[in-house]
């Protein structure tokens, strides 16, 4: 994957005044329905918890990424990017964020599930160096869908981070 250009948004930490707009995204993407409280949960009380925003430079909240650091594991908890905002590198770009400041934290390796249907999240999940490890039959509690198991594993994180510098 190519280093990221320069882009007219910024990536920074979520605040729990951020939640009700990214709550928003949530709600008009549909990735996981998680209810608001779960987004102050993340933010306020989960230490294990990395949330990120994607902010144009008027200050609307693009997309968010909310990975759990776990010892040198690093899962991808939930992830959006708003459908009008969508398909523009943003979704990419909070993800090489949040893994380039998890290894700087002490990750090596990452994991995910992802929707065996949802092919934007594959593409950039594989585009990333994430490889299909594993499925979970029916693991969606809303339409039964199979879950991909997707790992990040050291050697292709490491080169991640290599091809930003
Ligand atoms: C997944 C998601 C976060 C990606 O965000 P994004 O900002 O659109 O992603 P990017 O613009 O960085 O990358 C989009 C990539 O997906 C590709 N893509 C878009 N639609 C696609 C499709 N239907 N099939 C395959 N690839 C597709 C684009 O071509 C692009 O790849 P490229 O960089 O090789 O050209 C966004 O689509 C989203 O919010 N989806 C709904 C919520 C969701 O599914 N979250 C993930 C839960 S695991």
């Amino acid at each position: 994957m190519k280093p990221m250009e320069k882009r007219p948004f910024q990536i920074r930490r979520m605040t729990p005044k951020d939640i009700s707009e990214v709550f928003q995204i949530d709600a008009q993407t549909a990735a996981l329905y998680w209810p608001e409280k779960s987004y102050h949960f993340e933010v306020e009380k989960n230490d294990a918890s990395r949330c990120w925003i994607a902010v144009n430079t008027n200050g609307t909240i693009l997309g968010f990424l909310i990975l759990w650091l776990i010892v040198d594991e690093i899962h991808v908890a939930n992830f959006a990017v708003h459908p009008e905002y969508q398909n523009q590198g943003i979704g990419t770009a909070l993800m090489i964020h949040g893994l380039t400041c998890a290894w700087n934290e002490g990750a090596r390796v990452s994991f995910l599930e992802v929707r065996a249907g949802n092919h934007p999240a594959i593409h950039i999940y594989q585009e990333i160096g994430y490889e299909p490890a594993g499925i979970r039959k029916n693991y969606y509690q809303d339409n039964y869908e199979d879950a991909i198991l997707m790992n990040l594993e050291s050697e292709a994180y490491k080169k991640l981070l290599d091809q930003q510098e």
